[in-house]
């Protein structure tokens, strides 16, 4: 059958003069005709916060039919962070009203710093509101995108992440939405997975181990532990924390704009929790005006504090001092190593800054065991710092991620075209 290309390659030849190869190869007029509509392709990894927002974000910017996505996720949920870390304590450290869409807030959170299991119901709700699961493609990693310059595409290979068989797709356009702390790491601490006890990691939390009454070791003291311990220490006969580097422990974030909710009813700095009442939530609801101003003033007061990050400057020498005195305050007195230890010398912000309710108190628990330093290795039995053995039942590694910019997946560049 004679095609597009044919024919017009016969009225240039019947013109003569024109060059017939005209246009060089590797141009190729496509078999069709002229501007034809056709549907750009996109391909996302990861279902989290960022995943479920790109496909909200296409339906509304680009016109109905002229596209496709599949949102490629390696989980069996959706919900990314919130899906992965169930360890006890875990919440948001900003604000829940501030810590949704923009475009969708949710005027009933229970807590003024959400639990992390509401967090995952609020992206739940905002997918099925939205129509969003009809674009995922569960337990399916993706393992390899190539460029492919000549098509214009590019090239995906994907693992299926119970059989393990992997396959390939292609997309226009590729969107990265696998998260900066999605790949959680086990520390460098020679011998341990010679311990013999129960081994846990924050982000893979074993809900199969009871902690009553057992003594229990947890390493770390980022934002993930100083939320686990508080609630370590309620059911645990005992708790070890170690503590290599000191840690900034703030007054809640926010706190202004919740005063005004609170009524003056608790003033303390370090009460940083608050429970919306009914007549709070529903005030959000019938006033959205209201609950707008009422994010913004959160969102003021946080934005204000960008100064703390700006070396010498009167907002960090004066959060510096406010903190320090808060935390001396909390600690309480003879706790003179523990002070010495835990406030760093360097100024707010250099490290992530933790408004962690509960955790100065529970290192001053009689239960609770700071062990300062760097740990020499982990036995069978529990974990050696400076030579002395600290045993244990159980070894919680609240040790992070690895928070390369790095994508997850290998990324390959064929051919630029
Ligand atoms: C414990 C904890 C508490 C936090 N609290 C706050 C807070 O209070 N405020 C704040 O602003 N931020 C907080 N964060 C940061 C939080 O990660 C972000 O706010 C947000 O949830 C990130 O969403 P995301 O979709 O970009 O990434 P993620 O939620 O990490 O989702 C990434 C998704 O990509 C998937 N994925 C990864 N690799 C692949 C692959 N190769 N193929 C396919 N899928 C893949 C993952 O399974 C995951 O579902 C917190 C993080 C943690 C870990
Ligand atoms: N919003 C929230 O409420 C919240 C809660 C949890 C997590 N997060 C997010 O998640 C990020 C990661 O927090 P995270 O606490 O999980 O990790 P993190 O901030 O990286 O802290 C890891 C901790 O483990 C310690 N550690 C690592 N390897 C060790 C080793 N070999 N020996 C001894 N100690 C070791 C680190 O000590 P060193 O400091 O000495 O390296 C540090 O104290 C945060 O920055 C934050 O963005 C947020």
């Amino acid at each position: 059958m004679r095609t597009v290309k044919d024919e017009a390659l016969d009225v240039l030849a019947s013109i003569g003069s024109i060059e017939t190869e005209y246009p060089p190869a590797p141009y190729r007029p496509l078999d069709q005709y002229h501007s034809k509509p056709s549907k750009i392709r996109v391909a996302g990894a990861g279902a989290g916060a960022t995943g479920i927002c790109l496909a909200y974000k296409l339906e509304r910017l680009l016109d109905p039919g002229t596209w496709e996505l599949t949102l490629f996720e390696k989980n069996q949920h959706f919900g990314g962070t919130w899906f992965e870390n169930t360890y006890p304590g875990v919440a948001c450290d900003i604000p829940a009203p501030m810590y949704t869409y923009s475009f969708d807030p949710n005027p009933n959170w229970s807590h003024y710093f959400a639990y992390g299991s509401e967090i995952q119901n609020y992206f739940e709700d905002f997918a099925k509101r939205h129509g969003v699961q009809k674009y995922m493609k569960l337990n399916t990693k993706v393992v390899e995108i190539n460029w492919d310059g000549n098509q214009g595409i590019w090239n995906i290979v994907l693992q299926d992440q119970v059989t393990k068989e992997t396959w390939s797709d292609w997309a226009h356009v590729f969107v990265n939405g696998t998260g900066l702390l999605n790949t959680w790491k086990w520390p460098e601490i020679n011998g341990l997975f010679n311990f013999k006890g129960s081994l846990m990691h924050s982000a893979k939390w074993n809900h199969e181990v009871d902690f009553a009454n057992k003594t229990v070791g947890v390493i770390g003291t980022g934002s993930t532990s100083v939320q686990i311990l508080p609630q370590l220490q309620k059911i645990a006969k005992q708790v070890k924390v170690f503590m290599r580097s000191p840690t900034w422990i703030s007054p809640p974030f926010g706190g202004t704009a919740l005063a005004t909710l609170r009524k003056g009813a608790e003033v303390s700095l370090s009460t940083r929790q608050y429970k919306f009442t009914e007549e709070d939530k529903q005030r959000f609801r019938d006033d959205p005006e209201y609950f707008l101003e009422f994010r913004r003033e959160i969102e003021a007061e946080i934005n204000i504090m960008f100064e703390m990050y700006m070396q010498g400057s009167d907002v960090s020498k004066n959060f510096k001092k406010l903190i320090a005195e808060e935390m001396k305050r909390r600690i309480g007195p003879g706790q003179e190593k523990l002070l010495d230890f835990i406030i760093p010398k360097w100024s707010p912000g250099c490290r992530r800054v933790s408004p962690a309710d509960g955790y100065l108190e529970a290192l001053v628990s009689p239960n609770v065991e700071p062990v300062y330093g760097e740990i020499d290795y982990i036995s069978k039995k529990g974990i050696v710092v400076d030579g002395q053995e600290h045993e244990m039942d159980i070894l919680v590694c609240a040790t992070g991620f690895q928070p390369a910019f790095k994508p997850p997946f290998k990324v390959c560049y064929s051919s630029f075209g």
